[in-house]
């Protein structure tokens, strides 16, 4: 029997639960439909006016995607929603029609990961506005982005730099600036991948079976309700708090049932607690099953194919068949349009729309629209630059990201006085292929400012280490200092001799990684060891050998060791900067001269070995043929709760980063605020509207005459013959064998005790509690500093502490400011299984403040609050 749209929530129950004992996502049906309320009601009431035109046809051609035919897959950036709606009486289309990046005369941002390492909520806003409005000057309607899955919970997790911290807070805040600052620029934002996406190995079980395993099924991230809503699903809260428009569904399972057929994580989760307005939609090749999907709560099938490439759509003309023959209620279509059209006015797309006017395919002037199937020789790339001036944005997050993690008296910044600068590595110099000479970044050539994969987009130009620091020292020395750089990390002979000379010597290494369909030195997406790239380790070694003046600079996606070294006593200072973009060379010099004093915090943990950090990657297939079983059994407790729970130390600590200055914490304040007793949500929801009437097969057949493209979706039938429209051999199978208990109705729905419209119970995010530190700057030179807030839960189960708020500011040389923060109720409760609901325990809280998870000077008692 065949099964491939069936509801892989009901499926797992049935074939697993009982025999093999596998965790199971319970079912949770009917996908709860729009509401419009809140900020979503303006937009709402458009769309349901909107969608109540369409004809069915149209609505479905909403839903699903063109084809891969459409638009390349590797570089998924953006989708482009095609509109017109009938107008004067005249016949338009409606369709969704997928464009993605990479694009040209676009700018190379920093990654998710540098915006976390600035800790400062306006820079995360302004790359928002800045990356929006390439996409919208590009013709983008959908930015894919921004990331809150992979969350963290390996550090060697493939893309946790397209994210960024693995910590609930650092990112959900980080996810809210980004969507804000994307949607106000006119474009929806989407937050992905949605949920436990946390590893690249086995993430699609085709993929795996490319690097040699005989799975059937993608890997299970097997998370319990608790660790789900303390640590995983927190960040996607906050993005749904700031609107986000669009949430992108996962290749991987969740308790054994697909990120986008899991009722328990979209219905339930998303759609039901935290109230989410928008629409799902599917990561490219996540869409499993026509049906099933619909009712687990999909509104969007991308790029549409049943694989990639493939003239055959779950949806499209199955999904017109599905509600001709009423397997799917026609309110559950009409609520994924109004979804994708609620999101579409919410942003204002009709209002800023420019047509595309690039090609994803190729960067040449003409080729075919249809390029897979060589169709349609046009015009394609009208090379529109979009950078504006978002250099300046990208070069101050570059050096504010950048953290010191050592800094021996007089080592940093430099003074122009130095006699010889050795420029030793080749994470200095330039790649030998080009800045764009790997696809989609997937090498380790020359410096390294962005990971790879489909989250890379092609660089305009990037600023080498090596011409930044040569530029100037040439341009703005006293025109004394000597500059060589050696760049082939086999040249250690060379390295060791221009070290043993140079009054100073900056050693550059990296280690890279990214997305698990390109391998890169025998990394799958995952790296297979902490350790430096290319002979990094080697490359240090030297310079120490040779100069007692060596300042290490790392590009890393995330944490390396770097235990062997970092404490040798020729190591006078040590910089992170990151995956920093287009400006690298240009955010370093800031830094290294003192123009920017660096106040960068690292959002991750630097341990001393891997196990530190508990769990490793699943990278051998642990269940048979079947998916790999990743279970989720550190609960809550990744990156620094775990180092702290254990009472390991780290090397450098999660939060941690130097400064030139030297910043005091002082006179600790902590008020309980006046607030409303909490109140679980009840009642019921409202019946389903249905918009538009029904239609009939006929209504619904190819028009005659239209030219098809080859390999395109489309959402006609070929004939009023369902099943032979379908063309599928399970067709017509009998509805009680697969349509799960309850998710075709569309009457009353009783409400969930923590739901609500917008992220969800209001009560959740009122302020409880009132913190003001004060700090100074106790040292010579102007710097920001982070001042950081954590609390301990009390529970013998909760994490030491957690980081609950924090900002980044500013402060003049022996100048001291009050920093004013608040805790909401979320912010104190654990979530409690039993009741659905969050909880504040009755053990005794404390609150932290100071500069990173281990350097809390300040502390105090929290009053009992409820
Ligand atoms: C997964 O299973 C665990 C343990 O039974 C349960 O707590 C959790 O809610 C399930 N999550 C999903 C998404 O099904
Ligand atoms: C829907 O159709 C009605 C009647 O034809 C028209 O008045 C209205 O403007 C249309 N609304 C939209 C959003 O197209
Ligand atoms: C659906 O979209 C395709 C292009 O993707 C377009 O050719 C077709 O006319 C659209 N059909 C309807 C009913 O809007
Ligand atoms: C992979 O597994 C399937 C079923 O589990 C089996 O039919 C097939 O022969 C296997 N293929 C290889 C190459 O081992
Ligand atoms: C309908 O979906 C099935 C899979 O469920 C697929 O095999 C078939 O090709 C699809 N039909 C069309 C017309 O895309
Ligand atoms: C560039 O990267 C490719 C792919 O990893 C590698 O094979 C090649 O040796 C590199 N070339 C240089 C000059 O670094
Ligand atoms: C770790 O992986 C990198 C990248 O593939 C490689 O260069 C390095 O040699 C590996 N380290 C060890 C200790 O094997
Ligand atoms: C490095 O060695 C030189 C010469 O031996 C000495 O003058 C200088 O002070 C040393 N620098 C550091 C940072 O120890
Ligand atoms: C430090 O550098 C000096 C050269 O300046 C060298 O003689 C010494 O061995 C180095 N020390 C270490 C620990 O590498
Ligand atoms: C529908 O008809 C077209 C044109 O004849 C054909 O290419 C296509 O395969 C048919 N689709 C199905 C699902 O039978
Ligand atoms: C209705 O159509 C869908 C999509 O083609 C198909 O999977 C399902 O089996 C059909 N159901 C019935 C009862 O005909």
């Amino acid at each position: 029997m065949k099964l491939g749209w069936l509801e892989a929530t009901v499926l797992t129950a049935a074939t697993f639960a009982s025999a093999k004992d596998l965790a199971y996502s319970p079912p949770y049906y009917p996908s709860p439909w729009a509401t419009g309320e809140g900020e979503w009601a303006e937009a709402y009431r458009r769309a349901v006016d909107f969608v109540s035109n369409l004809t069915l046809a149209e609505k479905v051609n909403l839903t699903t995607g063109a084809g891969y035919v459409a638009h390349s897959y590797e570089t998924a950036r953006g989708i482009e929603l095609v509109l017109t709606a009938y107008a004067d009486g005249s016949k338009n289309t409606v369709s969704v029609r997928p464009v993605v990046s990479p694009a040209d005369y676009n700018s190379g941002f920093p990654a998710g990961v540098n915006v976390a390492a600035t800790w400062d909520k306006q820079l995360a806003y302004q790359r928002g506005v800045a990356m929006g409005e390439e996409h919208r000057d590009k013709g983008v309607d959908v930015q894919l982005g921004p990331v809150a899955g992979p969350l963290g919970k390996y550090p060697d997790g493939g893309r946790g730099w397209e994210g960024f911290a693995p910590d609930p807070v650092l990112t959900g805040v980080m996810m809210a600036e980004t969507i804000k600052g994307i949607q106000d620029a006119g474009v929806i934002a989407c937050a992905k991948h949605f949920i436990g996406n946390e590893q690249e190995h086995f993430r699609q079980a085709g993929e795996a079976q490319g690097y040699g395993y005989n799975i059937t099924e993608s890997v299970s991230s097997n998370i319990d309700d608790k660790t789900m809503h303390e640590l995983y699903l927190w960040p996607f809260v906050d993005s749904v708090r700031a609107g986000v428009g669009s949430v992108m569904c996962s290749y991987n399972q969740i308790n054994n049932s697909y990120g986008c057929s899991n009722s328990y994580t979209l219905n339930k989760l998303l759609k039901g607690e935290l109230g989410f307005q928008g629409f799902v939609m599917s990561d490219w090749g996540a869409h499993h099953s026509g049906v099933g999907d619909a009712l687990a709560g999909l509104d969007m099938s991308m790029p549409g194919d049943v694989v990639l490439g493939s003239p055959y759509s779950f949806w499209g003309t199955n999904l017109t068949v599905s509600v001709l023959n009423s397997t799917i209620p026609e309110w559950r279509l009409d609520d994924m349009a109004v979804r994708i059209m609620a999101a579409y006015y919410k942003v204002g797309r009709d209002r800023v729309r420019t047509p595309p006017n690039f090609s994803s395919w190729t960067r040449d002037e003409y080729g075919y629209e249809h390029n897979i199937v060589s169709e349609n020789y046009v015009k394609l790339n009208y090379r529109v630059n979009v950078q504006r001036d978002h250099a300046n944005v990208i070069r101050k997050i570059g050096s504010d990201s950048t953290v010191l993690l050592k800094n021996k008296p007089g080592a940093l910044p430099l003074t122009h006085q130095e006699r010889l600068i050795a420029i030793l590595g080749e994470d200095a110099g330039s790649n030998a292929y080009g800045a764009n000479g790997c696809s989609d970044r997937g090498c380790d050539n020359g410096t390294l400012a962005m990971g790879w994969g489909s989250g890379t987009a092609n660089f305009p130009y990037l600023i080498t280490p090596e011409q930044a620091i040569q530029n100037e020292v040439l341009n703005y020395g006293n025109g004394q200092t000597n500059v060589f750089a050696v760049t082939d990390n086999g040249a250690l002979d060379q390295m060791a001799a221009v070290a043993s000379t140079a009054s100073v010597a900056l050693v550059f290494v990296n280690a890279d990684s990214g997305e698990g369909y390109i391998s890169v030195d025998g990394n799958m997406g995952d790296r297979k060891n902490m350790t430096l790239w290319k002979n990094g380790e080697e490359v240090i070694k030297t310079a120490t050998a040779h100069c007692n003046n060596t300042i290490v600079i790392m590009h890393t996606p995330g944490s390396v060791l770097v235990g062997d070294w970092y404490d040798n006593e020729n190591i006078t200072a040590i910089l992170w900067a990151g995956l920093p973009g287009q400006e690298s060379g240009r955010s370093l010099v800031d830094v290294l001269y003192g123009r920017v004093n660096p106040g960068g915090k690292t959002p991750f943990t630097w341990g001393k070995e891997r196990k530190d950090y508990g769990a490793a990657i699943l990278t051998e297939a642990n269940n048979g043929n079947g998916a790999p079983q990743d279970d989720f059994n550190e609960g809550n407790l990744i990156d620094y709760r775990r180092f702290d729970k254990d009472d390991v130390e780290p090397i450098f600590e999660f939060g941690f980063g130097l400064s030139y200055t030297k910043f005091e914490f002082s006179d600790l304040e902590v008020k309980a605020l006046k607030a409303d007793k909490y109140e679980a949500t009840t009642g019921k929801s409202k019946h389903a509207p249905v918009l538009g009437k029904s239609e009939k097969a006929s209504e619904n057949l190819f028009p005659s005459g239209i030219n098809r493209v080859r390999q395109y979706l489309y959402p006609w039938l070929n004939s009023t013959n369902l099943k032979e429209s379908a063309a599928d051999p399970d067709y017509g199978m009998d509805a009680k064998d697969y349509i799960p208990e309850g998710a075709t109705t569309g009457t009353p729905q009783e409400l969930l005790p923590a739901s609500g419209p917008s992220g969800g119970n209001a009560g959740l995010f009122e302020d409880l509690i009132q913190v003001t530190a004060t700090i100074t700057n106790a040292g010579t030179v102007a710097g920001d500093e982070v001042p950081q807030l954590y609390v301990s839960l009390g529970g013998e189960d909760d994490p030491v502490r957690v980081l609950r708020a924090f900002d980044r500011v500013s402060i003049a040389p022996g100048q001291q400011i009050q920093w004013t923060t608040t805790l909401n109720r979320r912010d104190l409760s654990n979530w409690d299984v039993a009741s659905q609901n969050w909880v504040i325990s009755s053990a005794q809280k404390k609150v932290y403040v100071g500069n990173s998870s281990r350097k809390l000077p300040l502390s105090a008692d929290l009053p009992t609050v409820q």
